[in-house]
């Protein structure tokens, strides 16, 4: 019997946490305050969704879960969590709750939260080198998750030709988080355009997401061909989710999110709702999502569960 999607994101809650619980420093290490900030942040909460998307992805291509595939979720879910901390900060969102508790530098001040983020992604890397995969997926591994976390600069080696030194193209936003924080955070009180708005959604929360499901595709093995689908799955899915994120901050209360609600609307941000209305904003999540699944096709019956966590995607509340 397949598990339901209930069932499915608590055991990526459970397989996740078991894994950072192993991989994070007690708080009983020195310098004992930045570890405190670290566990505070990550054990807050999270949905963990990402490493779900990991999981998920690399048990459809391998067949069963590679013994790796926990410990690449972790990683991804460090990176996701130093993008909160750094996210609520006074100088960019300036948000004082997160996954129902005090914000990071609410509780341990603006110098330890930046540190702490900064900590978290150093340890994802750590964390990425020490995986137990061959050595050429975790060097591809490596490059697909600084690609996607950075300012978008690098091609992809499986889109492209792997050329490092590849020109960039210059006029494009790439699909980076950094660098979609950045156009996010210059886009506040400016009347925003589909286009722009478009490009912020894909690089600040698109390409994490995307990344995930590539690289737990890349762990498991997958064909060149694959992990093309995947990409192109992840694309939609990852679109599709911040379309929804825009449109929970304006329907749901602080108390059912978790985080401050209204927020987006009072910062006047890019979001979706604020270009297309929210009526406009769930029919192209949902449509993203229709369109996202064509891409699971070539991979049958065994895309159900990944199928089901993409649906959830759009239809969850919090
Ligand atoms: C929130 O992500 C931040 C965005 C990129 C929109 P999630 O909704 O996945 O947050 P958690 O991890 O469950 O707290
Ligand atoms: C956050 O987008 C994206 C990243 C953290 C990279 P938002 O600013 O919309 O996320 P929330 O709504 O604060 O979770
Ligand atoms: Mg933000
Ligand atoms: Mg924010
Ligand atoms: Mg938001």
């Amino acid at each position: 019997m397949p598990l339901s999607v209930k069932d499915l994101l608590a055991e990526g809650v459970a397989r996740t946490d078991d894994a950072l619980e192993r991989l994070l420093p007690g708080t009983d290490v020195l310098p004992h305050s930045i570890h405190r900030a670290m566990r505070h942040s990550v054990f807050a909460g999270g949905k963990r969704l990402r490493p779900l998307l990991a999981m998920q992805t690399a048990e459809m291509i391998a067949g069963t879960l590679p013994p790796a595939a926990p410990g690449l979720g972790a990683a991804i879910e460090m990176l996701h969590t130093y993008s909160l901390i750094h996210d609520d900060l006074p100088a960019l969102d300036n948000d004082d709750l997160r996954r129902g508790k005090p914000t990071c530098h609410v509780v341990f001040g603006e110098a330890t939260a930046i540190l702490a983020g900064d900590a978290l992604q150093t340890l994802a890397y750590q964390t990425l080198a020490q995986l137990h995969a061959p050595a050429e997926a975790a060097i591809q591994i490596v490059r697909e998750i600084a690609i996607a976390t950075g300012t978008g600069v690098g091609r992809p080696i499986s889109s492209g030709t792997g050329d490092p030194l590849a020109p960039i193209d210059a006029g494009a936003l790439a699909p980076g988080m950094i660098g979609g924080q950045v156009v996010d955070i210059e886009s506040e009180h400016q009347r925003p355009t589909p286009e722009l708005v478009e490009a912020i959604h894909r690089a600040k929360t698109g390409a994490l997401i995307t990344v995930s499901i590539v690289t737990g595709g890349i762990l498991a093995g997958a064909t060149a061909v694959e992990v093309a689908h995947l990409r192109a799955f992840g694309e939609r899915a990852g679109l599709a989710f911040q379309i929804v994120d825009d449109i929970l901050d304006v329907t749901q209360s602080s108390e059912a999110l978790g985080k401050t609600a209204g927020k987006d609307t009072a910062t006047e941000k890019a979001t979706w709702p604020a270009v297309f209305g929210l009526e406009a904003s769930r029919e192209q999540a949902a449509a993203l999502i229709r369109d996202a699944f064509t891409e699971l096709d070539t991979f049958g019956p065994r895309a159900g569960n990944l199928k089901a966590i993409a649906n959830y995607l759009t239809e969850r509340t919090h």
